[in-house]
């Protein structure tokens, strides 16, 4: 193999998703304890953007140091590379949570036992099937009371619309929770509740073995027994081509916050998980072992310091090896560049990188050059597709409020939309610029940054929409009309696409019903 294909096949690019509370974080920092790559619990905890912070952006931006060092964290385990971007599943969530997931090759989704499967989960797993991005599910909090697990298994099936195969199986819930059957190696984990420590293995030969009986006692192991016979009579075999193609999801159960059943989770996704794999250009498929370098920029992050107004881009490396200081093709403006000090994530150290493989992440400086989606190539034209916009689901309108300003306005807006903070729609019908977000705090971050970074002064006006569509039609009659028809609702993205802004879910299906020949999308890829 050469050394570019055995870089490759150690790389798992991955994300955790999950609602806020359900123990990411908590779970990223005991892949990283596992990986080395910190010595201490805590350490990634103490560097969450803190709850209370909601409505306190001045603190959300004095943190912002802390959340670049956390957007990537890399580290090996045995003889793996692996990359954990993160997702701000908290109050931060925003658009780039979104687009953080096509630069991912897999997934973990984290669950609370006891809540199942909640709003933004849902979300991003619609990002995952629309990708068909593979993904683990992580059944969190055993060692507190929850739902059946079986009842959680539906939950996840229904609400994720994805079929699941449970790969451990806990025993017992809460209180009485005595540990986790491991279907995918084999052996029986006993919970010892312990933030620092591994868990106690207990080796045994087959599920009919006697070690168990004496390990959770006879009425545990024999239910035990039914839950597997049960399991096995109802779910199909894990078979690791579904899961690669994104059509079913191993489930695993254990307690993050006491380091149980993180192990088995990790050991198993080394195991399954996908190393980088091609990524659709709109010219052709792109495959990771090609020799030329390409990349594009999926997410990027604003300096902490207001006034240079340089950020970070970070790329996802697609092909071949990227090297500092070579000459690379920006291909939107076509002009050559070069990177005298990208960075690379390790541990939650930035250190300036000579080399990058595909599935690798790179910082680079930026002063405005890029904007998300960008293709880096050595020459080649080519686009990477797959940052859809979605329908944003909190929208104003954005008004200026110092006439003086106007062009220091134009432009924070324009840069921060390439920044991927919100969308802009321009109705078309009294010209007003709206501003769509999936979180009340971007309007906060977009006032506070349009004023200490562009000196430009702005405020909101509440507007009532229900959701923004790309519309298109075959028959180009049937779209003017559909225009005519809805004109004061008619708007243009930043693309100059036409979008409908429906203002009720009743109006969108009436206009769904009416006009049959109009295609509505509610993604801005299709
Ligand atoms: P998030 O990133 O998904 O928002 O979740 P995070 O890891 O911060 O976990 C949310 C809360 O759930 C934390 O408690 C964390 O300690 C707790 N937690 C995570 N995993 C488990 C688990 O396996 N069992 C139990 N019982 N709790 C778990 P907190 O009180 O919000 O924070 P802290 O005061 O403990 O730091």
């Amino acid at each position: 193999m050469s050394n570019l294909t055995t870089e490759i096949s150690k790389r798992r690019t991955f994300a955790i998703i999950s609602h806020p509370d359900a123990g990411k974080t908590t779970l990223t920092e005991k892949l990283l304890l596992f990986g080395g790559a910190i010595h201490v619990a805590g350490a990634v905890k103490s560097n969450k953007i803190k709850k209370t912070a909601t409505s306190d952006w001045m603190e959300i931006e004095k943190q912002r140091g802390i959340s670049v060092a956390t957007s990537v964290m890399g580290f090996n385990y045995g003889d793996y590379k692996i990359n954990i971007l993160d997702t701000p599943g908290h109050q931060d969530f925003a658009e780039d949570t979104y687009r953080t997931l096509t630069a991912v090759d897999s997934v973990i989704i984290v669950v609370d036992v006891a809540k199942g499967v909640e709003q933004q989960t849902r979300k991003l797993m619609e990002v995952c099937r629309m990708r068909n991005t593979p993904v683990i599910i992580f059944v969190n909090k055993l060692d507190r009371e929850g739902r059946d697990p079986f009842d959680i298994l539906d939950e996840l099936e229904s609400e994720l619309k994805i079929s699941v195969r449970p790969l451990s199986w806990p025993i017992n819930i809460g209180a009485r929770f005595k540990g986790v059957y491991n279907i995918y190696e084999g052996g029986l984990d006993l919970f010892t509740p312990d933030k620092q420590k591994v868990t106690e293995r207990v080796e045994i030969n087959d599920i009919n073995d006697p070690a168990i009986d004496v390990a959770v006692g006879d009425a545990d192991a024999t239910k035990l027994r039914d839950d597997l016979e049960l399991i096995e009579g109802v779910y199909p075999e894990f078979s690791e081509p579904d899961y690669l193609s994104g059509k079913v999801a191993p489930v695993f159960f254990g307690s993050a916050l006491n380091t149980f059943g993180v192990k088995e989770l990790l050991d198993c996704f080394v195991r399954i998980a996908p190393s980088p794999r091609p990524t659709k250009a709109e010219e052709r498929m792109v495959n990771p072992e090609e020799e030329a370098f390409s990349g594009f920029v999926f997410k990027i992050h604003a300096n902490m310091d207001p006034n240079h107004r340089s950020c970070i881009a970070f790329v996802k490396i697609c092909s071949g090896i990227f090297h500092r200081n070579a000459n690379y093709k920006h291909v939107r403006s076509g002009k050559m560049l070069k990177f005298s000090s990208p960075t690379a994530f390790m541990a939650q150290k930035k250190d300036i990188v000579d080399e990058a493989y595909p599935g690798d992440i790179v910082g680079i400086p930026d002063n405005g050059t890029f904007k998300i989606g960008d293709t880096l190539t050595e020459g080649e034209e080519l686009h990477y597709r797959g940052l859809p916009s979605f329908s944003p689901e909190m929208f104003k309108y954005i008004e200026n409020t110092d006439p003086m300003k106007t062009k220091q306005l134009n432009k924070g807006v324009e840069q921060l939309m390439d920044e991927g903070v919100a969308q802009l729609f321009v109705n078309q019908f009294n010209g007003r610029k709206i501003i769509g977000t999936v979180g009340q705090l971007q309007f906060e971050v977009i006032q506070y940054r349009l004023l200490h970074e562009y000196g430009a002064q702005c405020r909101w006006e509440p507007i009532h929409l229900y959701k923004a569509c790309w519309i298109e039609s075959d028959d180009a009659e049937a779209l003017e009309a559909f225009k005519r028809r809805k004109h004061q609702f008619m708007a243009l993205d930043r693309d100059g696409r036409d979008v409908f802004l429906a203002d009720s879910g009743y109006v969108l299906q009436m206009a769904q019903s009416d006009f049959p020949k109009i295609r509505f999308h509610f993604t801005s890829e299709f």
